[in-house]
């Protein structure tokens, strides 16, 4: 079946089409925090932000039905859904942000970013870490490094250190966030002398993508003021950590104590339908509105806003940033009790945690830290590895994963990593 399935996804959608773990899996329901595949097998979901309120949770689910049953068009219409979206989501942001443009996903809100930017400064180079991903736009993947752009990067971009807590940027914990701020300084000077100006530099409050590094507070207060002095803009995407997930905060900028020029969101949104959104302040908003015409066919349409509306109610009826923080803690304690020879740290905030293994010579445990995320789906937990070296488990399930969810996941982890050769 599986076999099947993995030839005829190859014949109809092309060669290099990833999936997840050796014996992909079949997924064909999803409750809360477990998913069944095609046999009837459950599996806990430690992985997926998607489904932020929890899969299929019945509140979206009949926000959604209840809207597509009425009315479906586009934002050329007049229509109270994003509105009320615009007025609710900007409450929970502060710096002045309080206008919205609603897009389908994540890469285009941070391709919008990166244009209002363009248009404030009348500059075109922009700075993101070197081992990130914002999206798959044409502009937005030069940001990244997970595959080279044909014909090499563009000059306008320029690539600095990620943070990391096991090999820090300078090389001491201590002197990280300035070593970080020194790279960000360094490639806007570089900016300037190649011509292109300094527009902006985006970046994840939390560097989830960089694999999610242990950084306190302020870490990042020396890099804003510097893009600050040379009139960039801070475009900070929170596709990852917003919405709750770090536990203490709504948002990784207000965790990290910044404010941001620009707020790009997504994934979690609306618990799995594709939505996306790009927040700023109203100079900001009408710099890119005269610059650039934007329409966007199914950006901010009613279904889409009836979604989003519904995972707000959720998160709040729920107490679902609350949950994040004592069941995220809960998990975190128990990693940090976890003992094994390659484990070189395990780090967290709220509901997105992991643990990094490193051999004995100092080289990553990539191809451990593999074993062990598959053990764990042969075991019935599913998750998976982030990080430059891809050797740190990352764990980031629904928002309604409770502490019996990751007893499970942490006695089934202690198991597992037992039983994995080094
Ligand atoms: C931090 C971050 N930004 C942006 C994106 C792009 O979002 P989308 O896949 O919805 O275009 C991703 C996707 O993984 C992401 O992790």
């Amino acid at each position: 079946m599986t076999t099947d399935l993995m030839a005829r996804r190859a014949r109809l959608l092309g060669p290099n089409m990833p999936t997840f773990y050796d014996e992909p899996v079949h997924i064909v329901k999803g409750e809360g925090v477990w998913l069944w595949d095609a046999d009837g097998r459950k599996y806990l979901d430690c992985y997926n932000n998607v489904p932020h309120v929890g899969h299929c949770h019945p509140h979206v689910v009949e926000a959604i039905a209840k809207q597509a049953a009425t009315l479906n068009t586009h934002t050329r219409y007049l229509h109270d859904g994003i509105l009320d979206y615009a007025e609710r989501l900007t409450k929970t942001l502060g710096h002045d942000i309080s206008q919205m443009i609603m897009v389908c996903t994540g890469s285009e809100a941070n391709d919008i970013a990166l244009r209002m930017a363009q248009a404030v400064t009348g500059k075109t180079g922009f700075i993101a870490t070197d081992n990130t991903y914002h999206g798959n736009t044409a502009t937005v993947s030069q940001l990244s490094t997970r595959r080279p752009p044909i014909g090499g990067y563009a000059g306008n971009i320029k690539l600095v250190p990620a943070p990391d807590s096991v090999r820090p940027v300078g090389g001491d914990l201590a002197g990280q966030a300035q070593a970080f701020a020194d790279h960000v300084a360094a490639a806007i000077a570089e900016l300037e002398a190649a011509g292109h100006g300094f527009a902006g530099m985006m970046l994840c409050p939390s560097f989830a993508n960089e694999g999610f590094p242990a950084l306190e507070p302020g870490f990042l207060d020396p890099t804003i003021a510097a893009i600050r002095a040379a009139g960039g803009l801070v475009l900070c995407d929170e596709v990852q950590p917003g919405f709750g997930r770090l536990g203490s905060h709504f948002w990784g900028h207000d965790w990290q104590g910044f404010a941001p020029d620009v707020v790009t969101v997504g994934k979690p949104m609306a618990n799995g339908h594709p939505v996306a959104a790009t927040l700023t302040r109203p100079d900001i908003m009408a710099a890119f509105r005269n610059a650039f015409g934007y329409f966007n066919t199914f950006g901010g349409n009613p279904v889409s806003c009836a979604a989003a509306l519904a995972t707000l109610d959720v998160i709040e009826q729920d107490n679902l940033q609350a949950n994040a923080l004592t069941t995220g803690h809960y998990a975190l304690e128990r990693m940090r009790k976890i003992k094994h020879p390659l484990k070189a740290e395990a780090r967290g905030r709220g509901l997105f945690f992991g643990i990094e293994f490193v051999m004995h010579d100092g080289r990553p445990a990539t191809e451990f830290a593999a074993q062990v995320v598959e053990g764990m789906r042969k075991g019935g937990v599913l998750m998976n590895r982030i990080g430059r070296n891809m050797n740190t488990l990352k764990m980031r399930p629904p928002m309604p994963f409770k502490t019996e969810h990751a007893d499970l996941a942490m006695d089934l982890l202690e198991q597992v990593l037992a039983d994995t050769p080094l």
